[in-house]
């Protein structure tokens, strides 16, 4: 693949990518007020709330006067389950999509067929940055289905031109038997996923970096650079991010390019961020960290308003795009922080220790435990084949050293054997939480 790494040549970039940051605020603040006025007028939820805050659409008359709205979250749309939020007819729905829903009742999100449309050229525009190009073949290990990884995906390779090998998730075996003889360039999974794939393939005596893959785009869960460091040594490909989330369209709502891996793009032109004090709700000035909220410029069925998507990131100016700002990897949500005897930890920090930690596997897995009134936390951590009781030894002091060094906590660390932790074939799930199971 030659046109790896290299910026995508002008021609190639589509005419949103091609705006001037004057030329992209005005069309936001363009779209930005037919959305809030579309909300305004079809949704009762919306309506009701922005009449509480004491403003209406014609209030916002710069991108700034946007932080007068108030914000919308998951619990607005679980109280108006199933359909409640929806802008238009349902006649003129052309697909839903629900999120799993592992508490209470799933969110579910209405796409009209300009919203499709929409949805496809966004990650037309992603599988393009990450350095596809019509022709190339996109194996996606994505789950079809309700959740919008497959389907999205799907499209927007479609769109791109490239041909698509719906895989979807699971049978490992087979999916790594395709690959070998489809010979896709590029692959779309869960990097959790994609780390049961590579084992898969040594466990199939073939070696990952001579397949044909070449660039995995890679996301709907948190992954950090030593995981990036990790599948690409280990499949010799370039694995980049990508992000988005079924509230806000799914996948494509940001995207990294590949020549500079430096944080993700937001596909500004149809979804407008802004970054927040997670407890104050206060917007933060350009570079901090806070939680990231996106309101919807373009879409019809499901107008989304300054949506709490309680993701951890920060707003960078754009590089590679330059008309577009780019979103610092995310390092984790608001709800996966485990508070241990008053320290915050993220399980992406746990990651990065286990994967410079030589001798383990990069599969591990946090199980929080009551002892007495004292909450305690322990790793555990795969060794890698053949690695001796020595190497194990001092894997999991280096493990517990380096939690106590950086984060300032102590954990106890526990190498099992290769191959007894769950796999994922999907999201995967880190934290095991056992503190009222027991006791
Ligand atoms: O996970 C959409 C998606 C599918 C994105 C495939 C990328 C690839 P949901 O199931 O609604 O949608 O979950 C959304 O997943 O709020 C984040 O917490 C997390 N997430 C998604 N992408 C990333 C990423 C899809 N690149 C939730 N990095 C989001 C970190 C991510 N977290």
């Amino acid at each position: 693949m030659s046109t790896l790494g290299e910026p995508l040549p002008r021609d190639l970039l589509d005419s949103g990518e091609r705006l001037a940051p004057e030329q992209l605020r005005e069309l936001q603040l363009g779209r930005l007020r037919a959305t809030l006025r579309h909300a305004y007028d079809n949704v009762e939820s919306y309506r009701k709330k922005f009449d509480e805050a004491g403003v209406g659409p014609d209030d916002c008359r710069s991108l700034d006067d946007l932080a007068r709205f108030p914000f919308t979250t998951k619990a607005d749309l679980r109280e108006t389950y199933p359909y409640g939020m929806f802008a238009v007819p349902m006649s003129q729905v052309r697909r839903v999509h629900a999120s799993s829903g592992t508490t209470g009742r799933p969110t579910v999100v209405g796409y009209t067929e300009n919203d499709l449309s929409m949805w496809a050229d966004v990650v037309a525009r992603s599988i393009r940055a990450a350095g596809g190009r019509p022709g190339h073949k996109v194996h996606i290990s994505y789950g079809y289905g309700l959740f919008t990884g497959g389907l999205g995906a799907h499209y927007g390779a479609e769109r791109a031109g490239c041909t698509v090998i719906p895989a979807s998730g699971g049978m490992t075996a087979r999916q790594v038997r395709l690959i070998q003889d489809f010979r896709p360039e590029i692959i779309m999974v869960t990097p959790s996923y994609m780390l049961t794939l590579l084992d898969e393939f040594e466990k199939q005596g073939v070696d990952p970096r001579t397949t044909s893959l070449r660039v995995g785009v890679f996301g709907a869960e948190p992954w950090t650079e030593e995981m990036r460091r990790e599948i690409e040594e280990r499949a010799a490909l370039h694995a980049v991010d990508i992000y988005g989330l079924s509230e806000v369209i799914g996948p494509g709502v940001a995207q990294e390019c590949v020549e500079t891996k430096d944080g993700l793009h937001i596909w500004e032109d149809h979804f407008y961020p802004e970054v927040v004090d997670p407890l104050t709700g206060t917007v933060l000035p350009q570079g901090e960290e806070g939680e990231i909220v996106f309101t919807s410029l373009t879409k019809e069925a499901l107008p989304i308003i300054r949506y709490r998507t309680r993701d951890l990131t920060r707003l960078l100016p754009g590089t590679a795009r330059p008309a577009f700002r780019r979103m610092r990897k995310v390092t984790g949500r608001c709800d996966d922080m485990i508070i241990l005897r008053g320290v915050n930890i993220f399980p992406s920090q746990i990651e990065e220790i286990v994967l410079r930690t030589p001798a383990v596997a990069p599969h591990f897995q946090i199980q929080l435990t009551r002892r007495g009134r004292m909450d305690h936390m322990t790793v555990r951590v795969e060794a890698r084949p053949g690695a001796s009781p020595a190497q194990r030894e001092a894997a999991a002091s280096t493990i517990t050293q380096a939690v106590k060094d950086g984060i300032g906590v102590t954990v106890e660390t526990a190498i099992v054997a290769p191959e007894t932790l769950e796999r994922s074939v999907g999201k995967l799930k880190r934290v095991k939480d056992l503190r009222n199971s027991e006791s």
